[in-house]
């Protein structure tokens, strides 16, 4: 479901070049979580950009659902990303015009779900999140953790065949936590997704099929 190889980025730092990630190949399988743990700064974030499409690979090639999105045209891969990637990142870029329920039905809107449809779905997802009662709200008055489980329902709308998601419980009391992880979790495992976690919590990542440590620009397994 996702297949990474050989891939290499690196940014200009000062006179030299910071060379984030070296040689990083792994796979994941459908139905398959995979944890990316790692120190802060060790490229995690840029990771999942790459698999994303939000950012090119200097070198490497990177296969998602069956297509190669490196080398894809922005318009192409932007549309691709809709249909078949959620993306649950630290910075959730939420409309802030929007009501909570427009910012998840947006997706499904957009990709051509009647707005009732859309409505339907995105209600659906925010009650099993616990925020339905917030969906009048814009993203402003909502706490940190509201907006994160607002821009994991987002995320889940199009109903993704590959789930990226970055320390997606960071703002998160306990119980929301473990609200969104099985929410995760049992999405992957009942619709044979492939979920990629990026983590702190060595508790969440022990949950996870595979650990993997991303550590000198390249991905190890972790014993
Ligand atoms: N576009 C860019 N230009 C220059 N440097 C960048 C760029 N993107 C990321 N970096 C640098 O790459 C390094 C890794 O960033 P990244 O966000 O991938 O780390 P991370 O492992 O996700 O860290 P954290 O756990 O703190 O979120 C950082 O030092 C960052 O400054
Ligand atoms: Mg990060």
């Amino acid at each position: 479901m996702v297949v990474v190889e050989h891939v290499a980025r690196s940014f200009p730092n000062g006179s030299e070049r910071l060379e984030l990630l070296q040689d990083v190949t792994f796979a994941v399988s459908p139905g398959e979580r995979l944890a990316v743990t790692g120190a802060s700064g060790s490229g995690k974030s840029t990771l999942l950009s790459l698999i994303a499409g939000l950012d090119a690979p200097d070198s490497g090639s990177i296969v998602v659902a069956d297509r190669t999105i490196t080398g894809m045209d922005t318009e192409t891969v932007t549309r691709f990303r809709a249909r078949h990637i959620g993306l649950v990142f630290q910075f959730h870029y939420l409309l802030r015009d929007f009501t909570a329920e427009e910012n998840v039905m947006l997706p499904a809107y957009i990709a051509g779900l009647s707005r009732r449809d859309a409505l339907e779905r995105a209600r659906g997802l925010m009650e099993e999140l616990g925020i339905i009662d917030r969906r009048e709200r814009l993203p402003a008055h909502l706490s940190g953790g509201e907006r994160q489980r607002l821009a994991c329902a987002r995320a889940l709308m199009n109903d993704p065949d590959v789930v990226l998601a970055d320390e997606p419980t960071g703002n998160l009391d306990e119980e929301n936590s473990a609200l969104l992880t099985e929410l995760l979790f049992d999405l992957v495992a009942r619709r044979e997704k492939s979920l990629i976690l990026v983590t702190h919590d060595t508790g969440l990542a022990g949950q996870c099929e595979r650990v993997l440590r991303l550590e000198g620009g390249e991905l190890r397994a972790v014993a």
